[in-house]
């Protein structure tokens, strides 16, 4: 067993997330070859790496990532920072030699994602885009269905991320609302999963015509300054041609009151159907068009571990998984590619790329209000 030692940069929210899956990971994956350290804690100041290195229980902390990301003894960088600064840090950490890991949306152009993707082939390192949902056993279960043909001929999906988190407009104008720092709001925050959600059943979009709102359109600046403009999207919604000639309509919101975590899908094959929502992450609909028709609905499939990466967690399905299982499952794909069991990262930085590509043709077509085709 190796020891592999990670520097997380950003201990905010995910960082809380990265740190109990890189915590739990042996507890769960065992045995393993890849033996997780947590290293060193990266935060903006010293009080905030002082208490995020405490807090998730890291060796060492710095308020320096450039330093971090050149120190010789740190074999991954796993960023979890605003949206704006991962193009930065995981160049560099690429032309220090350090295998990557970067949180979604990948990086703010289409012009930086690619340079991104194209550097870690380049040198060979591994990378891996944070879609931890996509890996959620139910849809990979649901996948490995499709794979097998239980649905037929795959021919539509809704899929959606859709919250209620940020309706409430006395949340002040924190780093998510601003263009500059984001690149998009829900659509890259939320929509991002859907996306990949579709494109993980379906395939390769084809072409994307979408509109979106913003309802809360300024909000109060964090530094007490009066009021500041929202400039990223609550809501976008698009529908979908896919190359295999499904069609789809994919919906993010993090404005909808009522719904807490409503992300998940509807896919329609020839044979059958599956429903999958996150709120019941560990079970989905399952609908067989074979069935005897006096015996026809959808039946409920608890998922345990007969399903792909459910056998990491409890010997009996219904025990249930959370969220910070699936980071958990998206270390333990990064290890897979690591120890060389598999060539590539599953969500590696070309499916981070493919997703953006979808996010701006998606924004191009809401600016020229015609239907824009993926490349
Ligand atoms: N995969 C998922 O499910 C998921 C969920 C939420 C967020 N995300 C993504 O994760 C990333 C981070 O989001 P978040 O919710 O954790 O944001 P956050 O604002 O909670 O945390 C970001 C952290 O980065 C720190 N930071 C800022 N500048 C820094 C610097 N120079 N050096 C070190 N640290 C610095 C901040 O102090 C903050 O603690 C975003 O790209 C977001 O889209 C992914």
């Amino acid at each position: 067993m190796k020891d592999v030692r990670f520097a997380l940069i950003g201990g905010g929210f995910m960082g809380k997330a990265h740190s109990i899956a890189l915590a739990s990971y042996p507890m769960y994956v065992w045995p393993t070859d890849s033996y997780p350290v947590r290293e060193v804690m990266v935060e903006a100041t010293d009080d905030l790496a002082d208490e995020a290195q405490k807090r998730f229980g890291f060796n060492r902390k710095s308020t320096d990532w450039q330093g971090v990301v050149n120190d010789p003894s740190i074999d991954v960088i796993d960023i979890v920072l605003p949206n704006a600064m991962h193009y930065e840090v995981v160049m560099a950490a690429l032309a220090a030699g350090t295998h990557v890991i970067c949180e979604k949306p990948l990086a703010m152009t289409l012009q930086q994602g690619a340079a991104m993707a194209e550097l870690a082939n380049k040198k060979g390192l591994i990378n891996q885009t944070g879609f931890n949902w996509r890996l959620t056993p139910a849809i990979q279960q649901a996948r490995k269905l499709v794979d097998e043909g239980v649905l037929g001929e795959i021919r539509s999906i809704r899929s959606h991320w859709i919250g209620e988190f940020f309706a409430d407009p006395t949340i002040p104008l924190v780093w998510r609302f601003e263009k500059a720092l984001a690149g998009s709001g829900a659509l890259g925050d939320l929509g991002s999963h859907a996306i990949d959600f579709a494109r993980f059943m379906c395939g390769d979009f084809d072409q994307v015509s979408g509109m979106q709102s913003t309802y809360v359109t300024e909000r109060d600046k964090l530094d007490g300054s009066g009021k500041g403009v929202v400039d990223v999207d609550d809501m976008t919604s698009f529908i979908a041609k896919f190359k295999s000639g499904a069609t789809g309509y994919v919906e993010c919101s993090w404005a909808s009151p009522g719904r807490k975590t409503f992300a998940g899908f509807e896919l329609y094959g020839s044979q059958g159907s599956i429903i999958f929502d996150w709120e019941r992450m560990t079970e989905f609909q399952l609908y067989e068009a074979d069935a005897a028709g006096d015996r026809q609905g959808y039946k409920t499939v608890h998922v345990g571990p007969p399903h792909p990466g459910g056998q990491h967690f409890w010997p009996i399905a219904g025990y249930q998984i959370g969220y910070a299982d699936t980071k958990v499952l998206q270390f333990a794909d990064f290890f897979a590619t690591l120890e060389g069991r598999q060539e590539k990262a599953q969500t590696d930085f070309a499916d981070g790329l493919y997703c953006m590509k979808v996010e701006h043709a998606v924004a191009n077509s809401i600016a020229s209000r015609s239907w824009q085709s993926i490349h």
